[in-house]
């Protein structure tokens, strides 16, 4: 997989990969203005198919100040479970962590288990709880936190981690 920011072009693939993925999906415009908005950052995930190039996943978050908001990560549904998401969070850090960018923040439905494995491999925590944030369900919204400076920027679970240690000194 490739990654790198995200173009115009990419918006078709990018757009069925959102609507496919979220109850209420981002519209066309929402996009659009991300890709003009200057602290906005969008970055897609590319791989090779028998069919050309293709939208595997992206990433969209903002850079302010000394804060990182994640707002968007999705990965195409045959495709997840392959470490997409992980790469595309670990890329992202690696281009703020240099930026001096310290503090991420985002906010993820309770009951998204798979998102919040995701940001608990890279040690995001809980830090609150918006009651009934999310309009279409009324569910809550959990906000998670980390120190991007901190974070590891694998996102692996210990056990991985403790796997890929053992491997070194082997
Ligand atoms: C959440 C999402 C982006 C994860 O993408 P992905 O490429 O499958 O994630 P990865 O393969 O990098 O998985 C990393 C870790 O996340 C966790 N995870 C991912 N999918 C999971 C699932 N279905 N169930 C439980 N844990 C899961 C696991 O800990 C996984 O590590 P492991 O496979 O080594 O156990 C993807 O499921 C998705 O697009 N969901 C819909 C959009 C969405 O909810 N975005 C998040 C908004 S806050």
């Amino acid at each position: 997989m490739t990654i790198g920011e995200c173009e115009e072009g990419d918006l078709v693939e990018i757009l069925a990969i959102e609507r496919d993925s979220y109850p209420t999906p981002w519209s066309p415009n929402l996009f659009l203005s991300e890709l003009s908005n200057p602290v906005s950052r969008m970055l897609v995930g590319k791989s090779l198919e028998s069919q050309g190039i293709a939208v595997v996943g992206y990433i969209v978050f903002w850079q302010v100040a000394d804060e990182f908001q994640l707002h968007n990560i999705a990965v195409r549904r045959d495709l997840r479970r392959r470490r997409i998401a992980s790469r595309l969070l670990s890329h992202a850090i690696r281009i703020c962590r240099p930026e001096g960018v310290r503090w991420v923040t985002l906010e993820v439905r309770r009951s998204n288990r798979a998102a919040r494995n995701l940001y608990e491999n890279f040690e995001f925590t809980v830090k609150g709880v918006r009651r009934g944030y999310y309009n279409d369900t009324g569910e809550d919204a959990l906000i998670m936190s980390a120190d991007l400076q901190q974070v590891p920027v694998e996102g692996l679970t210990p056990k991985q981690r403790r796997g890929a240690k053992n491997e070194n000194i082997a």
